[in-house]
């Protein structure tokens, strides 16, 4: 089985309708019975009502070992599909809104990256992140956090949310404090936002590799930047046919990112809301786009060499491929 590892996943949003049950029934919290289809599925429309269904997932992650769990979870899960490296956006703006401290939230996914190795042998580091649509202030308090306590699984910083809103040199004090902290970056930009969105990133965010980018095929000249830049694109196929962006694998433009030569990896983004795992993104790679098994495994190192983790641990996970 080809080895696979992940750059574009919100730890947040890989919890299981199940666990969402369990660590409600463990923490004595009210579920909203509308986050659920009549088939047990988490129930949203588009892309926005996805972010209000997330949101109601997320805060029922109550306590550092709420966190542990999640982490180890989908750790596990990923194991058992051959991943061995796993790069989880964390957002302390979620632990917060539950009343859990930046220190908290980030030892219990520490836990959680301990127990998977332990067991699994599998690889886990953290990008903290901020959320686009909760604005530019509370972007900065996360980067103050981020920088004020730096933690050695913590490897970089990123920005999810609602491309819709505010503009990227909004957020440009944060990320130019934590870049200034010796930190690299990504952000979402080209999901919903398209060509635009990652122009104004590019020039305004010191980012070094795209969440999504995928719109980037819709404007030549900005795809040649990106080949030449060599800036890796975290692409999530099966997310971009769930929230409707593409009507099908098919359509999906990665197999054409790939061959214009940008640096492409494969991604799961918020697998049980998506219908989608990391093993599923590869497998439907092989079959859909027809890729190799030799061309599955440079993705696999596509990831780690684009990676924000450092360069021991890079040089020994390559070996495992
Ligand atoms: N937060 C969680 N998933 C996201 C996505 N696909 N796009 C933007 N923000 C997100
Ligand atoms: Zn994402």
């Amino acid at each position: 089985m080809v080895k696979k590892a992940e750059l574009h996943v919100h730890l947040e949003g890989t919890t299981t309708p199940a666990l969402v049950r369990k660590m409600a029934a463990r923490n004595g919290t009210t579920l909203d019975p509308a986050i659920f289809k009549s088939d047990g599925e988490f129930a949203w429309t588009d892309f926005w009502d996805f972010l209000k269904c997330y949101d109601k997932a997320a805060a029922t992650i109550l306590t550092k070992d709420d966190y542990r769990l999640v982490t180890y979870d989908y750790l596990a899960r990923c194991a058992r599909e051959d991943a061995i490296y796993v790069e989880m956006f964390s957002s302390p703006d979620h632990a917060a809104e539950v009343g859990m401290s930046y220190a908290d939230h980030l030892e219990g996914i520490t836990a959680g990256i301990d127990d998977a190795r332990a067991e699994y042998g599998i690889e886990g580091r953290i990008i903290v992140t901020c959320v686009r649509h909760f604005g530019a202030s509370r972007a900065l308090k996360v980067a103050q956090q981020f920088v004020a306590a730096p933690h050695p699984y913590v490897v970089g910083f990123g920005m999810g949310g609602d491309e819709a809103q505010f503009n990227p040199e909004d957020f440009a004090p944060a990320f130019n404090l934590v870049r200034d902290a010796g930190y690299q970056t990504t952000t979402h930009a080209g999901e919903f936002g398209g060509p635009v969105s990652i122009r104004a990133s590019l020039d305004n965010l010191p980012v070094s590799r795209l969440g999504h980018g995928v719109r980037a095929i819709e404007d030549t000249t900005l795809l040649e930047e990106i080949v030449d830049r060599r800036i890796p694109l975290e692409l999530c196929p099966g997310s971009n046919i769930a929230t409707g962006l593409y009507d099908s694998r098919e359509q999906h433009p990665f197999k054409a990112l790939m061959d214009a030569g940008c640096v492409v990896t494969l991604n799961s983004d918020d697998p049980p809301f998506f219908a989608t795992s990391i093993g599923q993104e590869y497998d439907c790679a092989a079959r859909i786009y027809g890729l190799t098994e030799e061309e599955l495994k440079n993705i696999t190192r596509n990831a780690l060499h684009s990676g924000f983790c450092d360069d021991a641990l890079k040089e020994e996970l390559l070996a495992k491929i």
